[in-house]
């Protein structure tokens, strides 16, 4: 059995965890080999295809990004794309796909599962917004850089009686932002899941003030304002529909200025959070996910989207794991009320 394997959409430190497990679990298969497609969807499309045996993944646990590439090539906006990737993958000689991809990855591979293509989803980004799971390849390391930025943004901030803006990366959930802001201490935050208010944003850090600290607000890309329209960086749409997001930190701070003259800085972590080394959890996780997805294939259990629930690896479906965006509850958001402005 041939299984190729493609890695699609933003990439994050934890793929090539995935790709290392399911070369090792084919190779301890009888009669399985695997080959990689290159970057996402383009891959099968053009038939760019390339072995992917025990050398090929030797020393590639820790390295972040992903040794195919990825796109946001979307088949399923193209004419007869579904029937190319079904014919891409007939001329690579595969009998079975591994998707690894978020949710326009995994919804092409829903799609293509439902026209009767053998496919197995793998969930990673580090937005963490795919459901059926816990969690998402790729999210726990965002989340340790975006803490680690607190943390330093604290100190400098303190140094100079200074409110912070971290903007965090988040398209429509604040898991990023709301980690990163319990785990760093932040005073606000603002996710997409609930419109924020600038007064009010101003009167925490205010008080923050007043205590004698810094304050340091958390606001994730995706975050509306409640008198505005989404703040976007004025670049592209991608083949997904999606707008480029980005500069609301720098909007809010400019805000701020304007009605109570703190004079924010503003921090963009931007692609920091989706490079360098995966976290050990990330390794665990995408190995885990990597062997699964192997056995899922052996299985031919197709439509199948690996997850994790508490601490057990099983198999969800794709058409559970896009049929809806996980965002943050807001009775999660209430819970930490006292927290986090
Ligand atoms: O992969 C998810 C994500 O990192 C989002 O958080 C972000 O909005 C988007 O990708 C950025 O995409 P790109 O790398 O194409 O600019």
């Amino acid at each position: 059995m041939r299984i190729g394997v493609l890695t699609g959409g933003g990439d994050c430190p934890g793929l090539n965890a995935v790709l290392r497990a399911v070369v090792l679990r084919a190779a301890a298969a009888p009669a399985a080999e695997v080959v990689g497609f290159r970057d996402g969807w383009r891959g099968p499309l053009d038939v760019d295809v390339r072995p992917l045996g025990r050398d090929d993944v030797a020393g590639i646990l820790d390295r972040g990004g992903t040794i195919l590439g990825s796109s946001r090539t979307n088949p399923v906006g193209m004419d007869g794309g579904i029937d190319r990737v079904r014919e891409g993958l007939a001329a690579a000689g595969c009998d079975a796909l591994i998707a690894i991809g978020g949710e326009d990855t995994l919804g092409v591979a829903h799609a293509l599962a439902e026209a009767g293509v053998p496919v197995v989803g793998v969930p990673k980004t580090i937005d963490n917004d795919l459901s059926a799971t816990d969690i998402t390849v790729g999210h726990d390391t965002a989340v340790g850089i975006a803490t680690e930025a607190v943390d330093r943004l604290r100190t400098t901030a303190e140094s100079h009686h200074r409110t912070m803006v971290v903007e965090v990366m988040g398209r429509h959930a604040g898991w990023i932002a709301l980690r990163a802001a319990l785990a760093g201490g932040a005073d606000a935050l603002l996710i997409p899941e609930q419109a924020f208010d600038v007064d009010d944003v101003l009167a925490r850090c205010g008080a923050v003030r007043e205590e004698g600290r810094a304050p340091i607000v958390v606001v994730a890309e995706g975050a509306l304002p409640v008198e505005g329209e989404a703040v976007l960086s004025g670049g592209g749409t991608d083949a997904f529909g999606h707008v480029q997001l980005g500069g609301v930190g720098a909007w809010l701070a400019e805000e701020m200025t304007k009605r109570g003259g703190q004079e924010p800085r503003t921090v963009v972590l931007g692609h920091t959070q989706r490079g360098g080394t995966p976290t050990a959890y990330d390794r665990i996780l995408g190995t885990r996910y990597g062997l699964e997805a192997v056995e899922a294939v052996l299985d031919e259990d197709w439509g199948a989207m690996i997850a994790l629930r508490g601490d057990d690896i099983l198999r969800s479906r794709l058409a559970e794991g896009v049929g809806r965006l996980k965002t943050v509850p807001p009775e999660m958001i209430a819970g930490f009320s006292s927290l986090l402005g």
